[in-house]
């Protein structure tokens, strides 16, 4: 079965196809980062404007790359929640068309679970129950995982998303947007004991917060004389050994407390195996520092699959089609703060 996928919640244009949901057979991601990249972060009417010129032109290479046609797909997939309503729209819509001219199911899948499914594609299927860890710019959940659709949220952040925390602390340090593979990039030349910076661990709970290390990272930047709050980062085109130690202590102090919640919620779930998926699964020192400490096997997508993509959402979309056959109608509507169930 060859689901044709569409995801524009954010600031990616994409679409997909995949067989039997974990064959990949095309992959494309139209990037909108130069054109928010001016502004330090997603504009939401500019990422609209760039879906509705976008996405056509990204379907047809979509089902060029895959070698078929129109004809040959058997269903439609799309992200229809969480994310920018105006953005999540342009998919929406588009699905709908695809689906009424070309008679085909419409499975409307929940954004963060398709990043989990990212997991399934090209590579061994992970096995029950799961610990999911869900780390993008808009989310940082913690997830039970007992099968296919049946997930229980165990925790989320109280604050910045792990991915928004990396995003505001490469504004700091003027690295630029977005902030995650910047401090990465920095990260690698810093010491990150020179500076070290503090975490919340918020005892008893599986919630994250990240908004106390953005603040004792500023801190630190004004205290170097590399950031000023009037006129913002100071730090110019050659970085500063100071900079790549705050990075690396920022990227060290995110991937500990990420990891040892994981850790900590898998052994009490005893669950078979630890699932990373988000744009932020994209960072190597979560992902190394994850596989050191995790008692179960850790499932990491390769990093083009980590940030969003539209192969995740046909992905999920077969899972979802084989559990509910009854597709959605015409009335499916974007729905921006959808959650995990
Ligand atoms: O999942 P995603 O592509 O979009 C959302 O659904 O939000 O995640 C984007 C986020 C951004 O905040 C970006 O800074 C972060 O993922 N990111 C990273 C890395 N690559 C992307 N964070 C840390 N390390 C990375 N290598
Ligand atoms: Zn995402």
């Amino acid at each position: 079965m060859r689901l044709l996928g569409i995801e524009t919640s954010c600031d990616e244009t994409a679409a997909a196809v995949v067989e039997d949901g974990v064959h990949l057979l095309a992959n494309v991601v139209a990037s909108q980062v130069p054109l928010h990249a001016p502004h330090g972060g997603v504009v939401p009417e500019l990422a609209a404007r760039a879906h509705l010129t976008g996405l056509l032109p990204v379907l047809r290479e979509a089902l060029a790359q895959a070698g078929c046609r129109w004809q040959d797909l058997d269903g439609i997939a799309v992200t229809y929640g969480p994310g920018l309503a105006g953005a999540l729209l342009v998919g929406v819509s588009v699905a709908k068309a695809l689906a009424l001219a070309l008679e085909l199911p419409l499975v409307p899948v929940n954004h963060l679970e398709g990043h989990l499914y990212a997991n399934w594609l090209d590579a061994a299927a992970p096995p029950f129950p799961a610990l999911g860890l869900v780390v993008s710019g808009g989310h940082s959940d913690l997830v039970a995982i007992e099968g296919h659709g049946r997930h229980r949220l165990l925790g989320g952040t109280r604050d910045d998303a792990a991915g928004e925390a990396f995003d505001k602390a490469g504004r700091i340090l003027g690295l630029g947007f977005p902030g995650g593979p910047a401090i990465q990039r920095a990260a690698a030349l810093g010491d990150p004991r020179r500076y070290p910076l503090p975490k919340a661990w918020l005892v008893d709970s599986d919630d994250f917060s990240f908004s106390g290390l953005k603040t004792a990272l500023l801190r630190q930047a004004i205290a170097l004389g590399l950031y000023e709050p009037d006129r913002g980062s100071l730090a110019d085109e050659t970085m500063s050994q100071e900079v790549a130690d705050l990075a690396a202590a920022f990227q060290e102090a995110v991937a500990e407390v990420l990891v040892g919640k994981a850790v900590a919620a898998a052994r009490r779930l005893g669950a078979q195996a630890v699932l990373l998926a988000g744009g932020v699964a994209a960072n190597l020192r979560l992902r190394t520092l994850l596989r050191e400490r995790s008692p179960v096997n850790v499932y990491v997508p390769p990093v083009i699959l980590c940030t969003d993509n539209a192969a995740m959402i046909a992905a999920a979309g077969f899972f979802q089609l084989l559990r509910m056959p009854k597709a959605a109608g015409l009335g499916l509507d974007v729905d921006p703060g959808l959650r995990f169930a």
